[in-house]
């Protein structure tokens, strides 16, 4: 069933294992993330970019999409369908009334009490629709869309203060993580995790979850991490497969037969990762 994101994470932040956040491109996507879910028996978060949310049609064919799909597939495990790094209350208020089970507001470049005035506004609407809310402090490094900036730890006694005042369901702190692949080994802050875990009790969501080594992965999850977010690794994986079949095969134009490989390799991808996030198995 759809749902929000507060039972599967309050679930996982309690018995010590990760939802991942897939972010969706398009169709194949949506279709081997729902289908690694199910055949993986694990809850799931469907992340969806304001960019991503535009290519595709807008909120409601998103949702529309999602619901088609989970009708069709028989879907019986918890599955979310997330705005991803939303820039503004209004993006929240829209993707609320499409139908969107969870949102993120993203307020982090804003000055702290503004964070907090627009996330506590967020809350409000989110939760009277039963949609459950992640804010975010500190600055995430890399790039993903529209999202960008340079590495900034978020402040352990702000997170408090955030969570106390506006009432969000979960929380994430940029404590070193990046999007997109990073340079060298990420300097992840899990001193600060777990400070900014005890103080808030909030289940903590790790972004820029591409190419974070499985022992940091676990680390983060001992300390209260119960959301990741994977992107970028589906990408660079399922357009790997797409250059491969068209390298061997240079007469080939049936986008099914380029397409189709490709969501085989998502799918490989997200099982891959629910297995790592302890989430497999859970639903
Ligand atoms: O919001 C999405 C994620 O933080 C994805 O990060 O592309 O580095 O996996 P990633
Ligand atoms: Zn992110």
């Amino acid at each position: 069933p759809l749902v929000s994101m507060t039972e599967m994470l309050n679930k996982a932040k309690e018995e010590k294992y990760a939802v991942g956040q897939f972010n969706i491109n398009n169709l194949e996507y949506t279709q081997a993330i729902l289908q690694a879910a199910e055949e993986e028996k694990s809850p799931v978060i469907l992340g969806v970019s304001e960019g991503a949310a535009r290519y595709m049609g807008g909120f409601k064919f998103v949702v529309k999409m999602v619901e088609c799909l989970m009708e069709e597939y028989g879907t019986t495990v918890p599955v979310a369908i997330h705005l991803d790094h939303g820039s503004s209350f209004e993006a929240c208020a829209k993707a609320i009334h499409a139908g969107f089970t969870s949102v993120m507001i993203d307020a982090s470049h804003d000055p702290f009490e503004q964070n907090v005035e627009t996330t506590a506004k967020v809350v409000e609407l989110a939760h009277f629709h039963g949609v459950s809310v992640e804010a975010e402090l500190g600055t995430v490094g890399g790039q993903e869309d529209d999202v960008s900036g340079s590495i900034i730890y978020a402040d352990s006694q702000e997170c408090a203060e955030l969570v106390e005042r506006t009432g969000i369901d979960c929380l994430a702190p940029a404590l070193g993580s990046v999007h997109g692949p990073y340079k060298g080994e990420p300097n992840l802050g899990f001193k600060e995790m777990e400070e900014i875990g005890k103080l808030t009790g909030m289940p903590l969501v790790l972004h820029g979850g591409t190419g974070i080594p499985t022992e940091d992965i676990q680390r983060a999850i001992s300390l209260g991490t119960a959301k990741i977010n994977v992107n970028t690794e589906n990408q660079i994986s399922s357009a790997k497969t797409v250059r491969e079949v068209l390298a061997e095969n240079p007469d080939l134009y049936d986008p099914r037969k380029y397409l189709g490989p490709a969501r085989d390799t998502i799918k490989e991808t997200v099982i891959g990762k629910m297995r790592e996030f302890g989430s497999a198995g859970k639903a």
